[in-house]
């Protein structure tokens, strides 16, 4: 099976989020499992510096820019994954962020960065780049890429098409001009295709046009078909639920590994915890708190936006007055929930340590030192901080919703009792509720005996690609099984 699997960013390559972590994991799980898959990425500034031998392979033309395009193969760092890198240096080659501007607005041609992308993804999967390589089956992810099954949809013979969604909040709306701008079928500005209340929407392209959607856990599977959490689109997805498929993400162990990872001071495994404590004490000098072994330690990290609920975390200081305890937050976003950090920890500075930023190893380094997670996302389509806590002993305190509902097992008596509790979930996203459920973790905590069972259960959980990759395989080969009956 061929498959060309789309993308806007892909760690080690680049970054912003879960995305970065999924498509630089899965396509490398699927390969090993035997398929012919290709990861196709904008080529973005110092991108294929880091890829393992990168050469240009193919120069072809791709409407919506007068040069062709340039294609640069390569292997992904550590892995035989082949990766193809599109060259367009005006859209692509900037420094930082790949969707937003350094002024903290989107890049003002994202539609034309995307939509041209989004055409060159089409190119390559047709072999009409010379390649003799064409795909059975494309498989695109989140607004960056939702244009290529709307685009496939007009080729007369055309592979498969899946499209994911990682996050339905983010739609990419565009100006109703854009639709001409973009030289896109006008007949696509309907409600029934790529129209979104008097916008343009790329997303649309791949929930309409896909074959097949799929997201990233089995609850917000079903919760993006409800008005509470389908941004808008729950009628539409609601009509193709038949195709609709929620298969959770996995964790890459060979880079998060509390036993190996480079990032930190001290390494341990579920026989021995005893390198949490150096990770721990590490983490406290790191973060400008004083070392205090027993004293319970919070974390959170995360893009810094309303989805993530930090402002929950920060209604909840007034349990510092009453508790002996720490609090670390990594992230960067909105400079409201910025500021308001700051001055939290300004408020207690000998307790609160923040890093406003994105720091890779830092990340690394408060999993393994927190003693728990706090995840109060208001929605979360999987979430893959709560995995990696899971198996950095540190349990998760998470809302119940979306991915982390599937992925967490609340301490409470029944779950205590049969040894399947791996963390603290509550109900409703609220700074009561939380509260509460923080509460509950630090008396937990005070029991050191239920606590190690706690962390132990959770590190045994194995949310590895293997077992998702298996999902989309399977997946898969319904895809072409349909496509070929027709
Ligand atoms: P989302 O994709 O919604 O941001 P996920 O939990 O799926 O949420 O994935 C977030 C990923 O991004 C994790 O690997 C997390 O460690 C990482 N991350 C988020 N913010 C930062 C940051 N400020 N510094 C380093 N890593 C971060
Ligand atoms: C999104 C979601 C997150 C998910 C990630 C990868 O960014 O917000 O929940 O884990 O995509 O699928």
């Amino acid at each position: 099976m061929k498959l060309l699997f789309a993308a806007s960013e892909a760690h080690p390559l680049i970054k912003t989020g879960g995305l970065g972590d999924v498509a630089g994991a899965l396509p490398r799980a699927l390969l090993e499992a035997g398929l012919d898959v290709k990861l196709v990425l904008p080529n973005y500034a110092g991108a294929a510096e880091r890829l393992k031998g990168a050469r240009a392979i193919a120069e072809f033309p791709v409407h919506g820019r007068a040069a062709p395009a340039r294609l640069i193969e390569g292997r992904m760092p550590g892995s035989r994954l082949p990766v193809w890198l599109v060259d367009a240096p005006e859209f692509f080659a900037r420094e930082g962020h790949p969707y937003v501007a350094p002024n903290g607005q989107d890049w003002p041609d994202n539609a034309q960065r995307f939509a041209w992308f989004a055409r060159a993804v089409v190119e390559l999967a047709q072999d009409r780049a010379g390649l003799g390589w064409r795909a059975d089956l494309v498989h695109a992810n989140d607004w960056q890429t939702g244009l290529v099954p709307a685009l496939l949809s007009l080729e007369p013979d055309r592979p498969a098409t899946l499209f994911t969604i990682h996050n339905l909040a983010y739609q990419g709306l565009f100006d109703a001009g854009m639709l001409h701008a973009l030289d896109l079928p006008p007949e696509w500005w309907s409600m029934h295709a790529l129209e979104f209340h008097g916008r343009l929407s790329f997303i649309k392209g791949g929930l309409v046009f896909a074959d097949w959607l799929s997201t990233v856990s089995p609850t917000y599977a079903r919760e993006i078909t409800t008005p509470e959490f389908g941004c808008g689109l729950e009628g539409l997805l609601a009509a193709r639920s038949d195709r609709l498929s929620g298969i959770l993400n996995g964790v890459d162990y060979r880079v998060w590994n509390p036993a190996r990872d480079p990032y930190l001071p001290a390494h341990y495994n579920r026989k021995s915890l005893e390198g949490k404590a150096a990770c721990k004490a590490a983490l406290q000098k790191e973060m400008g708190l004083p070392r205090k072994p027993d004293v319970p330690l919070f974390a959170h990290i995360g893009r810094l936006v309303e989805q993530k609920g930090v402002d929950l975390i920060l209604e909840c200081l007034s349990l510092f007055r009453r508790n002996r305890m720490q609090l670390v937050v990594l992230g960067s976003g909105d400079p409201a929930l910025e500021s308001a950090l700051r001055a939290a920890r300004a408020g207690f500075p000998r307790r609160i340590g923040i890093h406003i930023g994105y720091d890779e190893g830092l990340a690394h380094r408060i999993e393994a030192g927190a003693d728990a997670f706090l995840m109060p996302s208001r929605f979360e389509p999987c979430g893959l901080n709560q995995l990696y806590s899971l198996r950095y002993a540190t349990p998760p305190i998470v809302h119940r919703t979306g991915g982390l509902a599937d992925t967490v097992v609340d301490a409470d008596d029944v779950h205590i009792a049969d040894r399947t509790a791996t963390g603290f979930v509550f109900d409703e996203p609220t700074p009561a509720a939380l509260r509460t459920a923080w509460r509950r973790a630090l008396k937990l905590y005070r029991q050191p005996r239920l606590w190690r069972r706690i962390q132990k259960t959770g590190m045994r959980q194995d949310f590895s690609w293997q077992r998702s990759a298996g999902e989309y395989i399977a997946l898969y080969r319904r895809l072409l099984a349909l496509r070929s009956g027709v």
